[in-house]
């Protein structure tokens, strides 16, 4: 069997001292989709930023490893060169840089290269703008001034379709999302996914109408800090009627 593409074993995670993640397990193959859900609080977001590398959290057990290398000691940037993404999300307005500017610089982080052309840049801009549905002239707005719910997703889709990640880490924090944007995620994932059906995603969300239309492969309920269940598809249901009560520790 050939390695998996992501693999946690018995992560334990700490930030200012306080355990956060308590003995994570997690294997991702090359072209499968894994959700992850879970209660407000429950390590949804410390474990997709443990795995980008962020300095803020202390991994004090166990291992990450993406194709069989353990990457625990990398730096966020040695991750991404080497596949990893984690969208970025601004939550101001970068004064002064475009969709376009900022693509350019992401993707010269990727590759590992100081510049790129503008013009190479932008007809792989373009040819994913029109995959994707999106107006060029999204391209020319700075970043985020005045990004609608749905904008912010569309710059974080292109991030995603133009970095070509290995792995992708999709952390779908915003509360108050509407369902246009959901769509424009799910169908975004599905889009990159037939151009690059290698790429694994872990997606994180509590939007059970997202994992409809991603339909993953697996669904994982994680619940202070540990994934309490894995199942198919149909896991997401059971907790839109359900909730996660069901699955909290007792001792808890
Ligand atoms: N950098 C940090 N420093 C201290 N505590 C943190 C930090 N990041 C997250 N936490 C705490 O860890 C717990 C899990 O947070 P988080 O991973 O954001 O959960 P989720 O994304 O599932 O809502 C929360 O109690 C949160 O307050
Ligand atoms: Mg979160």
């Amino acid at each position: 069997m050939s390695e998996a593409l992501l693999e946690l074993r018995n992560l334990h995670v700490e930030a200012d001292g306080a355990p956060i993640l308590r003995g994570v397990d997690l294997t991702v193959n090359e072209g499968e989709v894994h959700a992850l859900m879970g209660p407000n609080g429950a390590g949804k977001s410390t474990l997709a930023n443990v795995i980008m590398g962020h300095p803020g959290y202390n991994v004090t057990q166990g291992d990450i490893f993406l194709k069989g290398e353990n990457i625990a000691s990398w730096t966020p940037d040695q991750r991404a060169r080497a596949g990893i993404f984690l969208a970025f999300q601004y939550p101001e307005a970068i004064s002064g840089v475009s969709v376009v500017q900022f693509l350019r610089q992401a993707i010269a982080a990727r590759k590992g290269l100081s510049e790129l052309s503008v013009l190479e840049v932008r007809l792989d801009l373009i040819e994913w703008m029109d995959r994707l549905g999106m107006d060029p002239a999204f391209a020319e707005r700075h970043l985020n001034d005045g990004f609608s719910g749905g904008e912010r997703k569309r710059n974080e889709v292109l991030q995603m379709a133009l970095l070509e990640p290995a792995l992708a880490l999709l952390d779908e924090t915003d509360s108050g999302l509407d369902i246009d944007a959901l769509r424009i995620v799910a169908r975004g994932v599905r889009t990159v996914r037939d151009e690059n059906p290698q790429m694994g995603v872990v997606v994180v969300t509590h939007y059970v109408k997202l994992l409809e239309e991603i339909e993953p492969d697996q669904v994982h309920i994680l619940v202070d800090g540990i994934i309490v269940h894995s199942g198919g598809a149909d896991l997401a249901q059971i907790i839109e009627h359900e909730g996660y009560d069901a699955w909290r520790p007792v001792s808890l």
